[in-house]
């Protein structure tokens, strides 16, 4: 009789306790929805199945034939890649041999020179098509290396260069001449600054500026505000948005410290939105507009660019569509909506994202092309956002200062930026802009289907990215013809053209002309052959093979060195097996083309990473992976336990 009242008191309290629970395992049941199935919506895996990526590289047969092509394509690519490294010798002698010298204490050189193709193949280009890192002077829209080749910049200085570098150089001149009797006085401000603010404040619709070094500084500024008024803790980024390298809008791969109060969400989904609705600990929502080019996924550099798969395409109306849900949702739940407008503000209209979506956001940060050629980051916001102390609570403040904020040289700079934005020829250029640009992407669009070229370019406004539209293992040597044609692209490859908006109609025929020249000749040279078996996944598989082979190998060498003994090291060795293959499944089970353990080195995530996976506390969120990976876990323990199989 006690033993049964007892197990009812128990089996009671169980329910009481499983009931209690159940709000907070259907929140976090919701957030494991909200996030996107692929690698960069799962930053801790990414991050994880990065540390398990062996280095390995291709010898100069397989460096040509990786992809088994016939001996006479093989022959073809080795006397094409042969005659592009003596061109490149010819060419750009004077500017390579400073690199080389510099490279040796420049550590960012080496960084990126590194990671402009996907490792394997990483030794023989660097030695041989390297066009060196130094340029002399800019005109119009080209720039002249110290060979003195003149080349199209599709670089735009990141996104800095909106106007073209003469546009740039006349604001610096002019802004030295104003501030020239005040010189680099800090504290104090220049005149310039209060012009500024009532420019920005006029521009962005907000009450209130401030001025920062960079733009990665703008959006610490913004967030840590956004956190100081909602006292709530996290932060929503969207899965592939980049917002500068400060820890928190970076976590995973390229960040060595786990992002503790970042989630990241899926864009332009009901699961996020309902995510913001429900959960209570959201300061803040960061919303970095070029991803409405490719939403959820990293602007992609040549150094991931392991087959075709990549997509991109550009829909405005859904995209405004979605920041008017946004913006819906973050008033209803006293969510601080920024638009980090660092990377397309001024570029898309004269109002910047909000003026173009036609939604309003909380806080804007601003920066690149803002400086009027020099350092900026600047965030916008509403009055009640933007205070740094509480009149109430004189000792609780929100401090945010730097020495050199509001930098004479730059606020003037910008100034002279900023007015002249305000003229009718400058106002001028946003009429049709888009139309422009989509019109030259489509021409160019037109000719290189019509030559049968495998290569296409999607575009938002003056932002264009290319997208091969075969499966093929060299779309990254796209890069090093483009240059052979004077083609001046970012370090990060082909992922990203940035064109001037003073690009003309015969510049950017020019351009066209020699894109397709460059793609022609590399279809000729057969780098994009492609027997009838292989698929972008077949790439994929195939490249997950080399990487358990190179593990292998790499341990076998342990064992020797440290004299391992036979049985624990066989154990080490099954054990990598079944990582490796434990990633090579997730890979599959999360069922994203880009993102097969092998996409996690790319532009954001080394010019500024990605993901952190979407957790509320400081453990590991192993609970609910299975969910999220569709079993891949348990496939892990059974594995661990002997239960699995590994299949080749
Ligand atoms: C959207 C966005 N936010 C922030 C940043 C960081 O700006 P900065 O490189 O000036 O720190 C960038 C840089 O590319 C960016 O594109």
């Amino acid at each position: 009789m006690q033993l049964g009242a007892t197990a009812i008191a128990l089996s009671t309290a169980g329910l009481a306790a499983a009931i209690a629970l159940l709000p907070r395992l259907r929140a976090r049941l919701h957030l494991a929805q909200a996030k996107h199935p692929s690698l960069s919506g799962h930053s801790r895996i990414a991050a994880r199945i990065a540390s398990l990526i062996p280095f390995y590289e291709y010898d100069e047969a397989r460096f040509f034939r990786c992809d088994d092509a016939p001996a006479e394509i093989a022959a073809l690519r080795r006397a094409a890649f042969v005659r592009l490294s003596q061109l490149y010798q010819a060419r750009f002698a004077q500017t390579t041999a400073l690199t080389a010298q510099a490279a040796e204490s420049i550590s960012d050189l080496q960084f990126t020179a590194a990671y402009r193709v996907p490792f394997q193949f990483r030794r023989l280009v660097c030695r041989h098509l390297n066009a060196g890192a130094f340029v002399r002077s800019s005109r119009g829209v080209t720039l002249t290396d110290l060979d003195g080749n003149c080349s199209y910049d599709l670089a735009g200085s990141y996104g800095v260069n909106v106007f073209g570098y003469d546009f740039y150089k006349s604001c610096i001149e002019r802004a030295l001449a104003r501030v020239r009797e005040l010189g680099p006085v800090l504290g104090p401000y220049h005149p310039a600054v209060a012009d500024n603010v009532r420019r920005l404040r006029e521009i962005s619709g907000l009450d209130e500026v401030s001025f920062h070094m960079s733009g990665t500084e703008a959006v610490m500024q913004a967030v840590r505000l956004a956190r100081y008024h909602t006292g709530r803790s996290h932060i929503v980024r969207f899965c592939g948005a980049y917002h500068g390298w400060w820890g928190d809008v970076q976590p995973g791969v390229g960040n060595p410290l786990p992002a503790h109060a970042t989630y990241t969400l899926k864009d332009m989904s009901e699961a996020t939105l309902r995510v913001l609705r429900t959960r209570s600990d959201i300061a803040c929502v960061l919303v970095n507009p070029v991803q409405a080019l490719h939403s959820n996924a990293n602007a992609p550099a040549d150094s991931a660019l392991v087959d075709s798969s990549r997509r991109a395409h550009f829909d405005k109306h859904a995209y405004a569509g979605w920041l008017s849900q946004l913006r819906a949702v973050c008033s209803e739940r006293g969510i601080v909506l920024i638009f980090d407008e660092v990377f397309v503000g001024f570029r898309l209209a004269a109002g910047g994202a909000q003026e173009y979506f036609g939604v309003r956001a909380d806080m804007v940060t601003f920066g690149k092309t803002l400086g009027g050629g020099l350092p900026i980051g600047a965030v916008c916001g509403r009055k009640d956002l933007m205070k740094r102390f509480r009149d109430d609570r004189p000792a609780e403040i929100c401090f945010a200062r730097g020495t050199f904020n509001s930098h004479p040289y730059v606020m003037a700079a910008m100034n002279e930026f900023l007015r002249r934005l305000d003229e009718p020829d400058m106002r001028a250029i946003y009429r049709d802009l888009d139309q422009v640009w989509d019109r030259r992407a489509e021409r160019l669009n037109q000719t290189l289907a019509e030559q049968g070229l495998p290569v296409q370019v999607a575009n938002m406004s003056s932002i264009f990215t290319i997208c091969y539209t075969r499966p093929a293992r060299y779309n990254w040597m796209l890069q090093f013809y483009l240059r052979a044609q004077d083609l001046s692209l970012s370090w990060i490859g082909t992922g990203r053209l940035i064109f001037s908006l003073n690009y003309g109609e015969p510049d950017f025929d020019e351009v066209a002309a020699r894109f397709v020249a460059a793609a022609a000749a590399m279809q000729r040279d057969g780098w994009w052959w492609a027997g009838s078996a292989m698929t972008n996944k077949s790439i994929r598989r195939q490249i997950l093979r080399e990487m358990l082979l190179a593990r292998a190998q790499e341990l076998g060498m342990l064992r020797r060195r440290h004299r391992i003994e036979e049985l624990p090291a066989e154990q080490l060795e099954r054990r990598l097996v079944v990582q490796l293959d434990v990633m090579e499944r997730v890979g599959e089970d999360l069922r994203h083309p880009d993102q097969a353990g092998l996409h996690v080195l790319d532009e954001e995530q080394v010019h500024g990473p990605e993901q952190q996976a979407a957790h509320s506390e400081d453990q590991p969120y192993l609970p609910y992976m299975r969910d999220e990976l569709g079993g891949a876990r348990m496939r892990l323990e059974q594995a661990e336990q002997g239960g699995i199989e590994i299949k080749r």
